[in-house]
């Protein structure tokens, strides 16, 4: 998979390519307990590595490492979907969000990752997009609910929960997870 990177349209939202204009927002995320404990932010949250992470978006999206976008409103970064782990041979990825803590509970979230989904099962070239999510987190969980994911495996009250939204045509090609 290799990606251009993309400006996807999310109602009052924009996905669109990092900046190093986003590099405090990144910084600020990337320092939140609630974002930490997701487990993707590098150990080093200074600003100089949020500006080096920043830098990479586009060779990480070209070599089809990652495509990470940010959720924009109104010309600011309010938060982040990305989709990594891709298995080519399946056509699927692992995606991740975070919306920042001053702007959560306004349906960001949902808006954007139903969106970003639904891009890469169509003009991003995917068949499953794959979301693991921890038992506690009722909100991350209502957001792949509504944005159309269905359970694929569930971890109950302790374990992780699986949860996948797959292209009609995916379904078809490739039916087993
Ligand atoms: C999870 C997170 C992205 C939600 O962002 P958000 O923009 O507030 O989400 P939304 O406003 O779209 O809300 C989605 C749903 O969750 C509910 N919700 C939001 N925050 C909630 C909370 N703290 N407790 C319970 N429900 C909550 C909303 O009411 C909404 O439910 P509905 O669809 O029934 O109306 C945000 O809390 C976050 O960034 N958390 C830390 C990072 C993280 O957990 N990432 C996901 C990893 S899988």
């Amino acid at each position: 998979m290799h990606w251009l990177m993309p400006e996807i349209e999310a109602g009052e939202l924009l996905l669109r390519p990092w900046q190093i204009t986003d590099r405090d927002a990144l910084c600020a995320a990337w320092q939140d307990p609630t974002i930490r404990q997701i487990g993707q932010v590098p150990s080093d949250c200074s600003a100089l590595a949020a500006q080096r992470w920043i830098s990479g978006a586009v060779l990480r999206a070209e070599a089809g490492v990652a495509l990470d976008l940010v959720i924009d409103r109104g010309g600011h970064c309010v938060g982040e979907v990305g989709v990594s782990h891709v298995d080519n041979q399946r056509r699927a990825g692992l995606i991740g969000w975070w919306v920042a803590a001053d702007q959560r509970r306004r349906g960001y979230a949902t808006a954007a990752v139903r969106a970003f989904s639904g891009w890469l099962l169509s003009e991003g070239g995917l068949d499953a997009v794959v979301a693991e999510i921890d038992p506690a987190n009722i909100a991350s969980r209502r957001v792949a609910e509504t944005s159309g994911f269905l359970v694929l495996r569930d971890g109950g009250a302790t374990d992780t929960t699986v949860m996948v939204r797959r292209s009609p045509q995916g379904t078809a090609r490739n039916p087993q997870p």
